[in-house]
C-alpha cells in the first residue's frame, strides 16, 4: 500500500463497547488482502478531519485454512481475513470524534499497517503473560487470539487486564469467555468497583504477586498507559523475568507513521518504523521512553 496516499476502506461493522469506545470492522476497498502482525499499526484518515494512529486489534488469519470458527473454542469472532480487520477507538479530540460519527457504509482513508509487532514466533514453546490496562487490551487482543488460535504453539497461557470501573472494561464478553476457559488463566480487576462487581478490585499490579512464574520460560507482553509500565515491570523485575523476555508496546505522539517526520522520535530511534512495540532491553537504552 502506497507510504503517504491513504487507501480507500470501508467500515462494514460498528458497535459501540463503552461510553466512550467504539469497535469498527473494517474492509479495504479494493479487496486487497491485508496482512499484518499482532502489534501493528495503521493510520485512519477521516476526509477533511485528519488522520490518526489507531492500533489493529483482531487477530490475523491463521495460515491452517480448516480452522474455522467451529474449531476456536471461545472465539466471538472469525480471525480477521479478506482484507478485513477490527480497531477499537476511544473518542479523545478531532478525528476520533469524527470517526465515532462514521456508521456502517462509510468510507475512510488508510494507510499502513505500520511499525513492528510482537515476536510472537519467537515465543513458541514458551510461557506468555498477557498485561494489559485499560485501552491495552486492543493492540493485545490481536496477540491473544493469535496465540489462542494456535494453543497448542504455547505453554501456560496467563492474561491480566485491569480497567478503572467494571464500565470501562473493553472486550467484556472476549475477556468473560477466557475466564471460563480451563487452559488459560484469565484475571480481570477493576480499580474502583461499584455494586454489581463480583470480581477482583485494586491495581493490576496486585495481580502479579500470587503467579507462578517459570522465569527462564516466561514472555511478557505489556500495554497498557505509560504510568502501569513502571509498576508493572517493577513486580516483574521481582519474578526475575529477563528484559530481553518482556515486550511492552510504546504510544507516542506520531503524524506520518513511516519515519519521515520525526513526531515520535526518541533519539535516534522512530518509534513508529522500530516500534511501537520494543523489548524492555531495547527501551532502558532510550532513557526517556518509560
Ligand atoms: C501506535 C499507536 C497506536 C494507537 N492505538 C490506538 C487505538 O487502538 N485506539 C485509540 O483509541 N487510540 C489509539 N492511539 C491514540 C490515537 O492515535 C490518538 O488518540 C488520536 O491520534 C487522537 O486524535 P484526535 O484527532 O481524535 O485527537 P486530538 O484532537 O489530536 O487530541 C485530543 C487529545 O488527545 C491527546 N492525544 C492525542 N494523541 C495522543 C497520544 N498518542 N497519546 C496521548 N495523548 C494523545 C491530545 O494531547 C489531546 O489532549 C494510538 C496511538 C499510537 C501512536
Ligand atoms: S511518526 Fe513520523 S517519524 Fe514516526
Amino acid at each position: 500500500m502506497p507510504l503517504y496516499i491513504p487507501t480507500l476502506a470501508e467500515i462494514v461493522q460498528v458497535r459501540r463497547l463503552t461510553a466512550l469506545e467504539k469497535w469498527f470492522k473494517i474492509r479495504t476497498k479494493d479487496g486487497v488482502s491485508f496482512s499484518y502482525e499482532p502489534g501493528q499499526f495503521v493510520e485512519v484518515s477521516v476526509f477533511g478531519i485528519g488522520e490518526a494512529p489507531i492500533s489493529i486489534s483482531s487477530s490475523p488469519p491463521p495460515l491452517n485454512p480448516l480452522l474455522t470458527k467451529e474449531g476456536i473454542k471461545g472465539r466471538s469472532t472469525l480471525p480477521s481475513g479478506n482484507g478485513t480487520f477490527e480497531i477499537c477507538v476511544r473518542k479523545v479530540g478531532d478525528v476520533t470524534t469524527a470517526l465515532h460519527s462514521l456508521e456502517e457504509g462509510a468510507i475512510v482513508g488508510l494507510r499502513g499497517p505500520f511499525g513492528k509487532g510482537f515476536p510472537l514466533s519467537q515465543m513458541k514453546g514458551c510461557d506468555l503473560l498477557f498485561i494489559a490496562g485499560g485501552l491495552g487490551i486492543v493492540p493485545l487482543r490481536s496477540a491473544i487470539n493469535y496465540v489462542l488460535d494456535r494453543r497448542d504453539d504455547f505453554s501456560n497461557i496467563t492474561i491480566l487486564y485491569g480497567a478503572k470501573t467494571p464500565a470501562e472494561i473493553l472486550f467484556a464478553d472476549e475477556l468473560f469467555g477466557w475466564q471460563q476457559r480451563k487452559d488459560i488463566e484469565c484475571e480481570i480487576t477493576v480499580d474502583k468497583p461499584d455494586s454489581g462487581w463480583a470480581g477482583k478490585s485494586g491495581v493490576i499490579t496486585r495481580l502479579i504477586p500470587p503467579l507462578e512464574i517459570d522465569a527462564k520460560r516466561t514472555y511478557a507482553l505489556i500495554v497498557g498507559p505509560p504510568v502501569m509500565y513502571k509498576y508493572v515491570l517493577m513486580e516483574l523485575g521481582i519474578k526475575k523475568i529477563p528484559e530481553a523476555q518482556i515486550y511492552i508496546s510504546l504510544e507516542r505522539r506520531m503524524k506520518c507513521g513511516v519515519g519521515k517526520c520525526g513526531h515520535c522520535q526518541i533519539n535516534s530511534v522512530y518509534v513508529c518504523q522500530e516500534g511501537p512495540v520494543f523489548s524492555y532491553r531495547t527501551l532502558k537504552f532510550l532513557s526517556e521512553a518509560i
